[in-house]
């Protein structure tokens, strides 16, 4: 079945880091493969410390050394309704999936799970960098892209 537009929800703890990386890089693969039009990406966090916040320094500079923009992306908490307009919520670990099922309303049609499943990698969590070191952002980047080639896949094959 063809669907119209789909809607891709990132989620992590603060929407700082992972989740606005995640945002980012798959927004630039589906404006690259010329369906900005039919698919559209959000992010969130489970938290609301860092709201309205722009993401991480480092988040940001690690994305732009390999081309991918995260400026004018802004934090936000994920909220009940998300759960009735995203077709696809993706979290970064399994604590942000324990969070999210607090507001997951019953018979959710969509596909609620981790990121990495659609790199091949069903029960690998993205680590969160925030209090690491600079690699660990290069390594959240090396995760997300991986997973968000698989994921553009799958929702090509479903338009
Ligand atoms: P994120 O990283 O969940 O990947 O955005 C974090 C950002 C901030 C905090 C924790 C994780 N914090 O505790 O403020």
């Amino acid at each position: 079945m063809s669907k119209n537009k789909i809607k891709v929800l990132f989620i992590c703890l603060g929407n700082i880091c992972r989740s606005p990386t995640a945002h980012g890089v798959f927004l630039h693969k589906v404006t690259e493969a010329g369906l900005g039009h039919r698919i559209e990406v959000d992010s969130a966090g489970t938290a609301a410390y860092h709201v309205d916040k722009a993401p991480d320094r480092r988040a940001v500079a690690a994305a732009a050394r390999r081309g991918f923009d995260l400026t004018p992306l802004r934090a936000r908490k994920a909220i009940p309704e998300d759960f009735l307009e995203y077709d696809y919520i993706l979290a970064m670990d399994r604590q942000n999936i324990e969070d999210m099922k607090r507001i997951t309303p019953a018979g959710y049609p969509g596909h609620f799970g981790l990121l990495m499943g659609f790199a091949g990698e069903p029960d690998v969590e993205v680590p969160d960098p925030y209090y690491g070191e600079d690699h660990g952002f290069e390594r959240v980047l090396d995760m997300v892209e991986k997973a968000s080639n698989g994921l553009l896949k799958e929702i090509e094959a479903r338009l």
